[in-house]
């Protein structure tokens, strides 16, 4: 049978980067960080960006390897992206004439996935990859292409692709989850902004940068609401304006360096971090004794007192927001290895989030996983500097914690990993007294 594809892309496999980060262990953090934009709202806002033709500027953006393919696959769509100047990115989505969103973008980031619902909304179709990203287990997207179902879109899956289309506009909907899904609420909350008629969201997302992506929708002109805190309600519009918008802290990153200070028992202040954004960790730092300073858009982690080794041992357990972020599981489960006794530590979102794990014991953590969503871990561990291997983005900063802790040196491939979501992570630990180095490796692992 001929290949029914409009479009003959070759998926071109991009050099393997090898990047590691060479870590010798030891010094405790001191000083101050400058928190970055959230990656996990400016990929949506950018993607929001195509609901209309008029330009949208964004500040604050952070300068990380997702934000640059998430600009490069709308430049592919024939979708003007300037970057003027640093953290500050321009969209205007005047002449669309390629709705098609390749494998190429769809391997690199599971985020690519955004473009669904405002491309369907604005156009009519579009024609979308099955997603990749990061190696945390099965990532199914059958919630958003329910959600564009229940939208009025007709949706075929050939050949790794989605072929979405919707006959007129998308008509507004009940759109109904049967559990919660952050890029789920927020493609359905996209493609219901240029929809006819009203749309309820239920249960909707709860997470900070759900909420950043309202706040620029509404300056947009999209009428969008939480009218409950699991419901958002969206009265459909014929066009949006361009707007501008400043992306909202990352409270990922602000937890991962808040996490490093108490790792290496050091003292350091985040600024611009959102302590209201992080209760969920800021009680578990509570409970292992650490102190916390939370201020207005600063938040300090003082642990000269109570050091690594005499934390109290705590069980964990992640949630959607406003529990504890899976995304902070790697990071905290790190910290527990500086605790004084066993800890437990349960993943609810995702399957297979604890395999990075295997790499954590070579560094001397004792960690017993029973199955793909829980460990057990027993400390306080006398971390050691080892070889290890970064299979994600959030695994990726977790090593380089343990490897902050750790005495000796560490080598941790993989370093494109954690360039994907961490801007600059290199210099920001350099500023706080790490041992800290960047280096390129040849194909051998060995220093090119
Ligand atoms: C987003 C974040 C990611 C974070 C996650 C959970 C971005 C770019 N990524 O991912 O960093 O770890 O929220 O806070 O914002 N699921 C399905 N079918 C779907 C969609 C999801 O079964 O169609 C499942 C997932 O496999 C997972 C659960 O739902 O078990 C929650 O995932 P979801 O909230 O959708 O995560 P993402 O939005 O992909």
């Amino acid at each position: 049978m001929a290949d029914p594809r409009p479009f003959h892309w070759e998926y071109t496999p991009q050099p393997v980067q090898h990047e590691a980060f060479r870590i010798t262990g030891g010094t405790a953090l001191r000083g101050t960080v400058m928190v970055s934009g959230a990656k996990n709202a400016a990929l949506k806002l950018l993607a929001a960006a195509v609901l209309t033709g008029e330009r949208c500027r964004f500040t604050n953006v952070p300068e990380i390897e997702d934000v640059r393919v998430m600009a490069e696959t709308l430049r592919d769509l024939g979708v003007v992206v300037d970057h003027p100047e640093p953290n500050t990115y321009e969209v205007a989505a005047g002449d669309v004439d390629w709705l098609f969103v390749p494998l190429e973008a769809a391997a690199k980031m599971r985020a690519s996935f955004m473009l669904l619902g405002p491309l369907l909304t604005r156009f009519g179709e579009v024609i979308i990859s099955n997603p990749g990203g990061d190696r945390i287990g099965r990532r199914p997207v059958d919630l958003h292409v329910d959600a564009m179902r229940a939208l009025g879109a007709e949706i075929d899956y050939r050949y790794g692709y989605y072929y979405a289309k919707a006959p007129g506009r998308l008509r507004g909907a009940e759109v109904r989850f049967p559990f919660v899904s952050v890029m789920g609420t927020e493609n359905a909350m996209l493609a219901a902004t240029l929809a006819e008629g009203h749309t309820t969201i239920r249960p909707a997302a709860r997470e900070p940068e759900v909420d950043d992506l309202i706040a620029f929708l509404c300056k947009m002109g999209a009428e969008v609401e939480r009218t409950a805190p699991d419901t958002i309600e969206v009265e459909g519009r014929k066009r949006l304006r361009g707007s501008d918008h400043s992306v909202v802290p990352d409270r990922i990153e602000a937890g991962t360096f808040a996490i490093a200070a108490a790792m290496t028992g050091g003292l350091v202040t985040l600024e611009r971090a959102r302590c209201d954004h992080l209760d969920a960790l800021v009680e578990v730092l509570g409970r292992m004794g650490i102190a916390v300073d939370c201020g207005t858009d600063r938040l300090t982690v003082d642990a000269t007192t109570v050091g690594p080794g005499a934390y109290t041992p705590v069980d964990i357990e992640t949630a959607p927001y406003p529990g504890l972020a899976t995304d902070l599981q790697p990071p905290t489960s790190v910290l527990l290895t500086q605790a004084n006794g066993r800890s437990t530590v349960h993943e609810t979102i995702f399957e297979d989030r604890l395999e990075w794990m295997t790499e954590l014991r070579r560094m001397g953590a004792e960690i017993d996983t029973p199955d793909g969503h829980h460990a057990i871990i027993q400390g306080p561990a006398r971390l050691v500097g080892a070889d290890v291997e970064i299979s994600d983005l959030r695994a990726g900063a977790s090593l380089i914690l343990a490897a902050l802790a750790a005495s000796g040196t560490s080598t941790i491939h993989g370093g494109h990993h954690v360039r994907r979501g961490y801007e600059n992570i290199e210099r920001r630990f350099l500023d706080l007294g790490a041992r800290f180095e960047h280096v390129l490796e040849g194909d051998s692992g060995t220093p090119a």
